[in-house]
């Protein structure tokens, strides 16, 4: 079982998001039981809130259903996961300071740096003070990141071989 926590600032845009496309493309293929998925967002700001109505209907257009709650990302959840996959470089700085040690800030990546179309270092960018364009712009980045993520974590872990 691989566990993986997606991370932004909020946990109701991005990573509730990504969470959504990676249990979306995992249950396609059969994968979900080798899988654990969660997000997380590195503050506290929306605790107990779902997904932003904006997100919910970008992901719903496509059918992929968003089903998170928001939680904050402590240092102790570094031990839940394998993977703490941030949003943007904010947020890998956030996890990094919280990180308990070396191994935990080993787990920390960032998502577009699997899109093998996009600078390893680009942002998934913020859309929560803009407009609609924008969180259809972070669903297509979600889809890519996600789908090179998880042809990397195969390879990795030798799944479906
Ligand atoms: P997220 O987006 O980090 O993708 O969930 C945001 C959500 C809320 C706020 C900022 C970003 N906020 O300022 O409340």
């Amino acid at each position: 079982m691989i566990s993986i926590c997606f991370v932004c600032l909020g946990n109701i845009c991005r990573s509730p998001t990504a969470e959504g496309v990676m249990n979306h493309i995992l249950k396609e293929q059969g994968l979900t039981d080798q899988f654990r998925i969660e997000s997380a967002g590195t503050s506290s700001w929306h605790i107990g809130d779902p997904p932003d109505e904006r997100s919910e209907s970008v992901a719903a257009e496509r059918g992929i259903p968003l089903t998170s709650r928001s939680s904050q990302f402590h240092s102790r959840d570094f031990s839940r996961f394998d993977y703490v996959i941030a949003m943007d470089n904010r947020n890998r700085s956030s996890l990094e300071q919280i990180a308990p040690n070396e191994e935990a800030r080993k787990k920390i990546h960032l998502l577009r740096k699997f899109d093998s179309n996009s600078n390893p270092r680009d942002d998934v960018p913020d859309p929560y003070y803009g407009g609609a364009q924008g969180f259809d712009r972070v669903l297509d980045i979600c889809i890519a990141g996600c789908e090179g993520l998880l042809l990397h974590l195969k390879s990795e872990h030798k799944i479906g071989e």
